[in-house]
Parts: C-alpha cells; structure tokens; sequence
C-alpha cells in the first residue's frame, strides 16, 4: 500500500491488518513515554484546504508520536490565496522533501490527482475530500465498532481482546442524516461492507445521492422503522452540512424543525435501542439538530471514544505507509 485514498481500495486481509496494527498502536499509548522512533527524520506534511479539528490534530499527534517531524500548512494564510495551483503547491513541498502529505480537500479527487500526477514523490493520506471518501474516519469507525461489538459478530476468533483480528460479519450498522454530502458515509458503506457488517442508510428522500442503489446497502426513509424493525448494533448519525447546501437538490429539506423530528437520534429513539447498541458521530455535531445533548452524552455514544481512537488508527496508517515492513530493524512497536 502505497497511499490511502479510499476505503474502496482496502482488501478485507489490509483492512483487518490495519485495524489490528491500530490497537498495537493503542496499546503503546498507554505506556508511560507514548513516543516511538518509528519515523524518526521523516517529515510528514498536513496539508488543509478545509477546516477540521479532529482529523488534522490527530494526525499531528499520531505522526509526533511515531517522531515524526510534522509541518502543518493551511490554505487559509498561505499563497493558495494568492492564486497558488495545487500543483504548485505539491512542487513545493517535494522540494522540502516531505515523505507523507495528508491532505483534506474540498475538491473530491485532489488527494487522487496529489497521489498520482507524478509532482509528489510522497505517500498520501486522504484526510476528507468534497463528499467523495475519508478513509481515516472509517477505518477509527470501524477500529470503535469492533472494540465494542465485535464478540458480537462471527467474525472474533476465540474472543482475543479487543477483538485483534475479527471482521465486523454478522453486524448491523445504521447510518443515518445528510448521505447526499457525506465523505463520512460513503467511506463507511465500503469499508463495513468489505468488514461483513450489513449496512442501512437513513435519510430523506431530498438527502440520498442519485444512483445509491448501486452501493452494497440497504435505503430507508424511516428512521424509527429501522431502529424498531432491523435493529441495528450501531447507530452513526451523520452531520447536516449545511455549508455544502447551496440550493437545487442539495436544499436543506426538511426543515431543520422537520428534520430532528424525524431524523434526531433524541431521547425517545434512544430508550428504543438495543442494550448493547453504541452511538456514533463523526463530529462536529448540530446538536439539537441530528442529536440531541441527551443522546451524545448517553451511556450508549462513544463519539469521544471515537476521536482517542483516531489517534491509534492514524498512527497505524502512517506506519504502514511510510515505514512498510515492520521487521526491519528500528520498526518494533
Ligand atoms: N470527523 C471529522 O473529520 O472532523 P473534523 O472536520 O473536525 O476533522
């Protein structure tokens, strides 16, 4: 593996593998010194068009704990506001000898073109970009459900810890809001499905994409039908990204009011979910809006639980990415 791009890529076998190198890299965390000297004189480059904070401070994080040094680059202050092409952008940092680049951007397919113009000699992460793919966030989603569900599944062998080398095979997954602009949801319907978990979209009519009947999963509208009828084991609701919704078919509609009446994961939807259901978002949340405050802070969400472990899964992808075969001298965790 080259680059990550997309979780549509990822074999079962290098799924399952990175997961798996993800809680060796959990489990480093909780040593006393977290710092190891895996990327010691590699620089890893954090290249943001769009806003973020999860996603670009764990990767800042995952790659000093891994020694790396870390150059964080912003559009916003630099001279992509001048008019700088991506290109330009891309030369030079190759000139500054960057050896990783995660980039988020709001074009889908600029990590694509960063990957395989030929102006980069550097491993890319794709850390979100337009409403195509962020592979990092499935594969935490993914890494979250497992630590919690996993035993649950067919796919745990002999109930090793934390479920190390399980699939997600015989769970149900609900993904529920705004799938028309979600990155979030399309990394995740691939991934789970390559996992074996089963997936429902929830979303009003207004908020499917078109030609969604070709992707691995199941459609409702009916978020209590689903809750009631297929009871899912993990419930992810999804951001309204009201910022990508500039009129025509990408209009909020439902009204807000409309939508968190029937598309809220509130405190009566809540009480009707499984014992063991967890509830996930990728964050930022509109609370009030697709979650209520008492759902996000139940006993049921591991939203923060979610964000610690982007940490892990970030370190994992560095990892194998920019340090390849981990029995090379110097790669112990
Ligand atoms: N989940 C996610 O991508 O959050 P940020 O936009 O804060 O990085």
């Amino acid at each position: 593996m080259k680059h990550l791009l997309s979780t549509a890529d990822l074999s079962k076998q290098e799924a399952v593998g990175l997961l798996d190198t993800a809680a060796q890299m959990a489990a480093t965390q909780s040593r006393e010194i977290k710092k190891l000297p895996t990327l010691r004189g590699r620089t890893v480059v954090n290249l943001f068009f769009e806003d973020s904070t999860r996603t670009r401070i764990s990767f800042e994080t995952a790659a000093k704990r891994l020694s790396a040094d870390v150059i964080n680059f912003s559009a916003k202050g630099s001279s992509v506001s001048k008019g700088e092409s991506l290109k330009d952008t891309a030369l030079t940092l190759h000139a500054m000898g960057a050896d990783a680049v995660v980039v988020r951007h709001w074009a889908s397919g600029a990590p694509y073109q960063l990957a395989h113009a030929g102006w980069l000699d550097a491993a890319v992460l794709n850390a979100g970009d337009g409403t195509h793919m962020h592979p990092t966030q499935a594969l935490l989603d993914a890494y979250t459900i497992r630590r919690h569900l996993a035993v649950r599944g067919s796919g745990l062998p002999g109930g090793a810890a934390d479920g190390v080398g399980a699939d997600l095979a015989g769970l149900r997954v609900a993904i529920v809001g705004d799938v028309l602009h979600s990155r979030v949801a399309r990394a995740n319907v691939a991934l789970l499905r390559t996992l074996g978990a089963e997936v429902t979209l929830v979303a009003p009519p207004t908020l499917v994409p078109v030609g969604v009947e070709t992707w691995p999963c199941r459609t409702s509208y009916d978020l209590d039908a689903t809750l009631d009828d297929w009871r899912p084991d993990a419930v992810m609701m999804l951001r309204v990204q009201r910022e990508r919704m500039s009129g025509g078919a990408g209009a909020f509609f439902p009204s807000p009011l409309e939508y968190s009446r029937y598309y809220g994961l509130d405190a009566r939807r809540l009480a009707r979910l499984a014992d063991h259901a967890i509830v996930m978002h990728p964050g930022p949340m509109n609370r009030g809006l697709e979650i209520s405050a008492e759902a996000a802070d139940s006993d049921k969400a591991v939203i923060v639980e979610q964000v610690a472990n982007g940490i892990a899964v970030r370190m994992a992808a560095l990892y194998l990415l920019m340090a390849g075969d981990s029995s090379a001298e110097g790669n112990d965790l």
